[in-house]
């Protein structure tokens, strides 16, 4: 990692058998030309309904450069991972005669950029998609790591493939239209990162909360640069799940059974946050995290304006709902914990008594 070639950008390489690359810097849309590669002529970007504005950069930046671009407006959040949404875009391709040799860009929050992807990863078995996250949690998680899903009734991301992009573009121009709650939100991933693998990042945040909770902060720049990278040396070791990619799950079983528990109407983040202060907590009564790395999680996650506190459903529900979590392997549950700062580990079957008396203590 560091300041390449390009100068005003930074190039994080994210290898594995489909090595591609995050490319972060501010008002770098011009870059976007090189990630789609000479092989296209024509491109299909898929943004959300209402947010042309933001998609405008892209779009100039890849008709200078001779592409033909046509341009999908798909509907913002959650809605646009939808199969009836994909059906539509599947036709589109199809009239635009959309070859294998072209390229799809999903430009938008971590909705858009999984529709994108999974459209990407089944038309014609297969084509390039170069993601332009817009969203903190997009640039620092969903875009990374090539997995890509639709939602169905029976649940959410049930539907999906693994299609890693043919290249990142995190323009952090884009995040100056985001709504508070989403950038804090985003903001938990960030924090995550720090404690299972980077704690420099914890030190950044403490240093200036209240600068690292809005866009344009002193440190936002190196704070993006981390998480990525933390997340695209996870992902290059392992892309399917098993082995150090579990790390990633840290504050998340917990984190998924609230978010079903609030029908997804509470922030992915939000409920990462909450899940985390469970996971720290159980760290400490199983005797493998010290009560000061414990604390710190409450103190730094309160001081960006995160949630550490959940008073919704009882108990019981949400452990029912941790039991049936995708994440599980067959009925055991398994936690991330830590054995320390950076130092993720794995508990599992822990006992029923210790969850519960973690969850109060949380
Ligand atoms: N593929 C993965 O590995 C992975 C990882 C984490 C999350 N995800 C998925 O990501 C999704 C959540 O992503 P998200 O948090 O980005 O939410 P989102 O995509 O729903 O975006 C949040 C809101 O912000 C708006 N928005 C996006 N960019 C904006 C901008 N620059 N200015 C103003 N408004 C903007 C969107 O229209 C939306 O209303 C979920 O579907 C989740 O399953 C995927």
């Amino acid at each position: 990692m560091g300041p390449g070639p390009m100068g005003r950008a930074t190039s994080i390489k994210v290898g594995g058998d489909q090595p591609y690359e995050v490319i972060v810097g501010t008002g770098i849309a011009a870059e976007l030309t090189a990630l789609v590669g000479a092989r296209a002529e024509s491109v299909v970007l898929i943004h959300a309904s209402g947010h042309e504005q933001l998609a405008q950069p892209a779009v100039q930046a890849l008709a200078a450069a001779g592409y033909t671009v046509h341009t999908e407006a798909v509907p913002a959040g959650e809605a646009a991972k939808d199969i009836a949404v994909a059906t539509a875009l599947w036709s589109r391709l199809a009239a635009l005669k959309t070859s294998r040799s072209d390229a799809i860009v999903g430009l938008g929050g971590g909705a858009v950029t999984d529709l994108a992807g999974f459209v990407a990863a089944t038309w014609l078995r297969g084509v390039r998609v170069v993601l332009v996250p817009t969203t903190l949690l997009g640039i620092v998680d969903a875009a990374v790591g090539g997995k890509t899903a639709i939602n169905i009734p029976a649940g959410k991301n049930l539907v999906g493939a693994f299609h890693p992009p043919g290249g990142v573009l995190a323009d952090l121009s884009t995040l100056a239209t985001l709504p508070a709650a989403e950038y804090v939100s985003g903001l938990a991933e960030v924090i995550k990162a720090g404690f299972i693998a980077d704690p420099v990042i914890l030190d950044l945040i403490e240093q200036d909360p209240a600068g690292a909770a809005a866009p344009g902060g002193a440190h936002e720049r190196e704070l993006v640069e981390r998480a990525v990278a933390m997340k695209a040396e996870v992902v290059a070791a392992d892309l399917r799940e098993a082995g150090r990619r579990e790390s990633l799950n840290y504050g998340h079983t917990l984190g998924h059974a609230i978010e079903q528990a609030e029908h997804y109407r509470i922030r992915h983040g939000e409920a990462v946050a909450m899940g985390m202060m469970f996971a720290a907590s159980v760290g400490r009564l199983a005797g493998r995290l010290d009560q000061a790395t414990a604390d710190r999680h409450g103190a730094i996650l309160r001081s960006v304006g995160l949630p550490t506190k959940y008073e919704g459903v009882p108990w019981s529900q949400l452990r029912e709902a941790m039991a049936v979590d995708k994440k599980t392997r067959g009925s055991r549950l398994r936690l991330i914990v830590l054995d320390g700062l950076a130092r993720p580990g794995i508990l599992a079957d822990p006992p029923e008594q210790l969850l519960e008396r973690a969850y109060q203590e949380a």
